[in-house]
């Protein structure tokens, strides 16, 4: 367990260096496992949570080798995955659970995946019953992890999922790469869209509409090459940094932008942030572009509704933004955020009271009023990799030392985070 302590600072300055995105890179590698033939992948993020899909996939047979700026996926085809010797272990991971509890469930062979105390605590009722429904069987103690997930032939489903989630909708749609008709996944909220997007550069036959997707199965997917852009969710801190830390100027480059992600761009031009995007191109599908920051004073928002899954990482950090707001930030219809890597809800409210800001919690999200100074303190990462980035930046802010504990969890998404924060600072 590592305490971080930070201080105050005077500015930020400079290119910031982000990780891969999180959500590509997992999908990088299990699109490119299940294709037919070899994927460079680069880009990829060395985050913790992606090497866990990485590992496994190596479980479940797939070579995948170090290459020059990247890896190479030695794609087994859509039925050349093999047994794994023991219990997967999905770390800390949601996506990797979910994602992969798709694929398992097609499988000829009977699997167990698990992950850490968190991912253990996690929702997994939402894709045990429609995977079960499709046909597989997946045993479980009260809908939690372990997963124990019996493969079998399946059938095609049109799932209404209850909630907008995008690891509900992956492991629907990954399913359904294997099953003979038409699976088709209808959200209340349109979630990240990457895995419709990669299916379709790798030759599957989606469609996509509003909050609906569906693609027709069984298939077979093109080995293809593919570049991840950098993680708009791990820039989301060092644009909240810049905009609020006086006379900052940071650059971001090669920045994921696809519009299912943008909400925290969205909500700082709301809020009257001081950004630009520049040379914007499309790789792979997948939008990405530089964007610049400048420091500005910042008004309050209304965050709630359609917005919730384009911010739905980025409302940690939207919500130390929120402190230093004039007015009042109302951020609503964001209960899934309690069933996170933490109690994220809980979590914000506890740290920011701690340092002074007028925050109320309640049921689906939290209200809080600005500009409040911020102080030093304290506070807790709950061992969630948002929540540690989130109050790093706070402390930027603080008057006083802030301490956070076990500040060692941001290796789950940004390894490098600290290093790069320090980097940047300038008296
Ligand atoms: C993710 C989807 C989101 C997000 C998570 C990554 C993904 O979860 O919070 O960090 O890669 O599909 P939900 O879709 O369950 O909200």
């Amino acid at each position: 367990m590592s305490t971080k302590v930070l201080q105050p600072v005077a500015s930020l300055h400079g290119d910031v260096p982000l990780p891969g995105d999180k959500s590509i890179s997992h999908r990088a590698l299990i699109l490119s496992a299940i294709s037919d033939g070899a994927c460079r992948v680069t880009g990829l993020s060395a985050a913790q949570d992606v090497q866990r899909t990485l590992t496994c996939l190596k479980r479940l047979g797939v070579k995948i080798n170090n290459a020059k700026a990247g890896v190479i996926v030695h794609g087994v085809g859509m039925n050349g995955l093999q047994a794994p010797k023991k219990a997967l272990d999905a770390g800390n991971s949601g996506t990797t659970i979910r994602l992969l509890a798709g694929v398992l469930a097609a499988q000829k062979f009977t699997s167990t995946i698990t992950g850490d105390e968190s991912l253990r605590n996690r929702p997994m009722r939402r894709i045990i019953e429609p995977l079960e429904a499709m046909g597989a069987r997946v045993d479980s103690h009260d809908y939690k992890a372990p997963l124990t997930i019996h493969g079998a032939p399946l059938r095609p489903i049109d799932f209404a999922s209850p909630i907008a989630s995008a690891q509900v909708k992956s492991c629907i749609m990954l399913a359904g790469l294997f099953a003979r008709g038409v699976t088709r996944v209808t959200e209340p909220y349109h979630s990240r869209d990457h895995t419709e997007l990669l299916l379709q550069e790798m030759g599957a036959n989606i469609r996509s509409s509003g909050a609906m997707a569906a693609v027709v199965g069984p298939t077979k997917l093109n080995a293809s090459d593919i570049n991840v852009p950098a993680d708009i969710s791990a820039a989301a801190f060092f644009l909240v940094a810049g905009a609020l830390v006086p006379n900052s100027t940071l650059v971001l480059e090669n920045v994921g932008v696809n519009l299912s992600r943008t909400g925290i761009l969205d909500a700082l031009t709301s809020m009257g942030a001081n950004f630009q995007l520049n040379d914007q191109v499309e790789i792979n599908h997948e939008a990405r572009a530089r964007i610049t920051i400048r420091s500005s004073t910042l008004n309050a928002t209304t965050l709630g509704g359609a917005m919730i899954p384009r911010i739905i990482d980025e409302i940690p950090i939207l919500a130390v933004a929120a402190t230093q707001a004039e007015g009042i930030t109302t951020i609503k219809d964001a209960g899934e955020l309690r069933v996170k890597e933490s109690d994220r809800l809980s979590a914000l409210a506890k740290n920011l009271t701690k340092m002074g800001a007028k925050v109320r919690e309640k049921d689906d999200g939290l209200i809080i009023t600005g500009p409040t100074p911020l102080k030093g303190a304290v506070v807790d990462s709950y061992d969630d990799h948002r929540i540690a980035m989130a109050f790093s930046i706070a402390a930027l802010l603080a008057d006083g030392e802030t301490t956070i504990q076990n500040a060692e969890c941001v290796d789950v998404s940004f390894p490098g985070f600290y290093d790069i924060l320090e980097f940047i600072q300038r008296d």
